[in-house]
């Protein structure tokens, strides 16, 4: 793999958690000059990936696939082409199995017969100026009595070295490990996806509800992902990244409070920053909470960590980052429905007891500044999350820190 492909968690914008299927290509240019004009592309939201149902279901007499003429009459190519004149990047979706999830042409092989289109629909998709594959794991075909994971990863490993044959560098996300969530296998396929692509989804998707649980909200759906990605830190280096899903916070059914946990959360675990959702519709207020620059750049840190949970109470999970330049970033998440008096000791994050060091805590939320000898003061209300950079002072190193915390 090459880490400098996305060095950083890759962010942009994908249709589906908003449109679905309900989608033309106006939509999606709709999207592209909206994350342009809230100044979110500037802020690093600059990949847009058209997620499923863009394609027909048959291909056409050479093998290629056809995109449904209804939602680009034009064909793909001067979507691309609007796309990139944007100043972004273009990403598409296809699937590993024989069908797409929804039911589409996909890049798989549909009998062991070895007639998959990996290579032919890479091809194709560099004649598009494609830069970000998202590849699904629906309908992939697995030999009777063989080994799931098995095929998964020859249909994955098919499809790396087809892209890895283009002269134009594609980022490539996996799902295979998402159709592994709660199996043996799931950290199995942890162990390989980072051999061939750059980031991965581990688990269920995030939509308005979850099946699962019907009545639940999307905040349910948020907390569920989470909570699945918050132990796979180990799976994570820089260039190789665990996707929890997308960003839904500013939509519908998500309360701002709940946009700032989503965003603040998925920063603590530098997770990939992928909005779904009618940007041109966001509030003010949500741009501004998606676009903050200091929570931005805790996800962007290069060094890449994910958080450790430190501390969990019914209602609070308190989360701790090592930053590149030996800072931090705290994070008090409550899950709860009551507002949270927060007083937390540095000692109690691991920084030795009672010295006389000092650090400047920013808040990224309120953009305050303060020096700091004792602990982080918040009043977090319900569903909200604080989230803090600590600068140990000079002199105040990094080896201040006894390192006494232990992951929960
Ligand atoms: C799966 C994926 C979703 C989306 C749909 C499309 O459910 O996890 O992100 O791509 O398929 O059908």
């Amino acid at each position: 793999q090459t880490p400098a492909l996305a060095a950083t968690p890759p962010m942009g914008w994908n249709d589906w958690a908003h449109y679905q299927c309900n989608f033309t290509a106006q939509t999606i240019l709709a999207n592209a000059k909206a994350l342009v004009s809230s100044g979110l592309a500037a802020r690093g939201y600059d990949i847009v990936t058209i997620d499923d149902c863009w394609m027909q279901k048959q291909r056409d007499a050479a093998g290629n696939l056809q995109p449904d003429p209804a939602r680009f009459p034009q064909g793909m190519k001067p979507v691309a082409d609007a796309i990139h004149a944007l100043g972004l990047k273009f990403g598409i979706y296809e699937d590993a199995g024989s069908e797409t999830c929804g039911g589409f042409a996909g890049s798989g092989e549909p009998d062991g017969g070895g007639n998959d289109h990996f290579a032919q629909d890479a091809r194709l998709f560099e004649s598009w100026g494609v830069d970000y594959l998202k590849l699904d794991g629906c309908n992939v075909y697995v030999p009777k009595g063989g080994s799931q994971d098995a095929a998964y990863r020859k249909a994955y490993a098919a499809q790396s070295a087809a892209l890895k044959a283009l002269r134009h560098p594609v980022v490539f996300s996996e799902s295979a490990p998402a159709y592994f969530q709660g199996t043996p296998g799931w950290y199995e396929v942890l162990d390989w996806v980072r051999g061939y692509g750059q980031l991965w989804r581990e688990g269920s998707d995030i939509m308005t509800f979850n099946p699962k649980h019907p009545d639940k909200s999307r905040f349910h759906s948020v907390m569920w992902n989470y909570a699945y990605n918050l132990p796979l830190g180990r799976y994570q280096t820089p260039g190789n990244w665990n996707d929890p899903d997308f960003i839904i916070g500013g939509d519908g059914g998500m309360s701002l409070a709940e946009t700032r946990s989503q965003l603040a959360l998925w920063a603590m675990m530098s997770a990939p920053l992928i909005l779904s959702s009618d940007v041109g519709k966001l509030s003010p207020t949500a741009l501004h909470i998606l676009g903050n620059r200091e929570v931005i750049r805790i996800d962007q840190d290069p060094l890449g960590r994910m958080a450790t949970l430190v501390q969990r109470t019914p209602t609070m999970d308190v989360l701790f980052k090592p930053l590149t330049g030996g800072d931090y970033a705290v994070a008090v998440f409550n899950r709860g429905s009551a507002p949270l008096a927060v007083d937390l000791s540095l000692d109690s994050l691991g920084f030795a007891a009672g010295n006389a060091c000092s650090m400047s805590v920013s808040d990224p939320w309120t953009h305050a500044t303060l020096s700091q000898q004792h602990g982080l003061k918040a009043n977090v209300a319900a569903h909200d999350t604080a989230i803090w950079r600590l600068h140990p002072a000079t002199g105040c190193a990094a080896a201040e820190r006894t390192g006494a915390i232990t992951a929960i």
